[in-house]
């Protein structure tokens, strides 16, 4: 066994404090195996697109743990939760570099994770991660949709702590320059089909002020809306104060956000959205975000006319990215077939997974009394 230990990573609040060379350490970790899953370096971020998101935790707390040899960052593990005392859920991962793999180090991360949730309450833990392609047998979403190979590391690893297998999110990628004729045909098709009751309405980082409530509302219901299988995650709830908050702590990222959204003008609202997160450099991949349609707006097109018209203004803003990086959950057949249309294909498959972990009559007693 090496000799390894695991601490608590301090966020750093700038690239000038102590920790950032950990931080960037970490989020090192996080690219390999990004690019190791899905064999592409799209998907790679820089610590300083990261950080503002890790900074950020009055509405999402996280914290972050590091697993060291000789002082050097081999692993991580990530803990995210909701704010709600009462809420059950923890979004939990653990990762460790190739080479340091097969020595106890995932198990001791994934245990400290774990042990945390515990400690707060939280008995559904959630885990997302990419499962690379490999030969053998395979094991199959419940929803009868995707699956991952049964013989891969992190597949059997997650089996081995009670995990199961709830869901697969398949990853895709439109290389760019988008067909432009194309994306104008789509664009006009999609506007006849939804009619004159919708406009379609762009804009590059924050949300005009009148619309922050119904751009929160939209948020809200990407967490009830969105098919998540046996997962039940739970509501996560905007408000237009946390959606000022969280864009207020995006300025000064080096990534912007280009947003369409469709207004419904006899309502007066915004019913569907958007998102595209734009790196600053051109030669770096762009990371295609939320897209909602209200259900009571749906059947109208505007899952196409609003991609379409984002793809046209990521054209226009910040054009030369060579591609758009995407998930989907593998049954969602809505948005996987608007995406099709569009030239996505498919780069690799995130399993999502999902342990309940049975209450104790300790955890029952301090869940009463909290
Ligand atoms: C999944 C992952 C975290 C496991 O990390 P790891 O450090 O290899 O995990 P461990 O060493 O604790 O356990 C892996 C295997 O090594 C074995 N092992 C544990 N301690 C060991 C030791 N001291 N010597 C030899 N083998 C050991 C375990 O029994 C396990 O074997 P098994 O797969 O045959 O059951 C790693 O493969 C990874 O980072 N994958 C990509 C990220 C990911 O998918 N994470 C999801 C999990 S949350």
């Amino acid at each position: 066994m090496s000799d390894f230990s695991i601490d608590e990573l301090v966020i750093p609040a700038s690239p000038n404090a102590p920790s950032w060379p950990d931080f960037e350490a970490a989020v090192h970790v996080r690219n390999i195996i990004e690019a190791e899953g899905f064999g592409t370096n799209d998907l790679q971020y820089s610590a300083a697109e990261l950080l503002p998101g890790w900074l950020n935790t009055k509405y999402d707390p996280k914290r972050m743990f590091v697993a060291r040899v000789a002082g050097a960052v081999v692993g991580r593990a990530a803990y995210e939760t909701l704010p709600g005392p009462n809420d059950d859920h923890a979004w939990l991962i653990a990762q460790v570099l190739p080479a340091w793999r097969n020595r106890g180090i995932g198990t001791a991360l994934a245990d400290r994770v774990e042990l945390l949730a515990a400690t707060q309450n939280r008995h559904e833990l959630i885990v997302y991660t990419v499962s690379a392609e490999a030969a053998g047998e395979r094991l199959t979403a419940p929803t009868g949709f995707g699956s991952v190979p049964l013989g891969n590391s992190e597949v059997r690893f997650l089996l081995a702590r009670g995990y199961r297998l709830e869901q697969v999110e398949r990853g895709s990628r439109l290389e760019l320059p988008a067909d432009k004729t194309l994306l104008r045909r789509f664009r006009a098709d999609a506007a006849a089909h939804a009619g004159g009751d919708y406009t379609v309405h762009c804009w590059s980082e924050e949300t005009p002020p009148r619309w922050r409530d119904d751009l929160a509302l939209l948020y809200t219901r990407m967490s009830t809306d969105a098919p998540t299988a046996g997962l039940e995650e739970p509501e996560d709830v905007w408000t237009a104060e946390r959606l000022v908050d969280e864009e207020t702590s995006r300025v000064g990222s080096p990534r912007r956000m280009l947003t369409a959204a469709a207004l419904h003008e006899p309502s007066g609202r915004l019913v569907a959205f958007t998102q595209l997160s734009v790196p600053a450099e051109s030669d770096r991949s762009v990371g295609q975000e939320d897209t909602l349609v209200l259900r009571e707006h749906r059947g109208h097109r505007l899952g196409m006319l609003l991609k379409s018209a984002n793809l046209e203004y990521l054209a226009q803003e910040s054009p030369g990215h060579p591609s758009v990086t995407t998930f989907n959950a593998e049954e969602n057949r809505h948005i996987l077939e608007v995406n099709e249309a569009l030239g996505f294909v498919p780069m690799g498959y995130e399993g999502a997974w999902k342990r309940v972990v049975p209450l104790t009559d300790e955890s029952i007693e301090s869940s009463d009394s909290r």
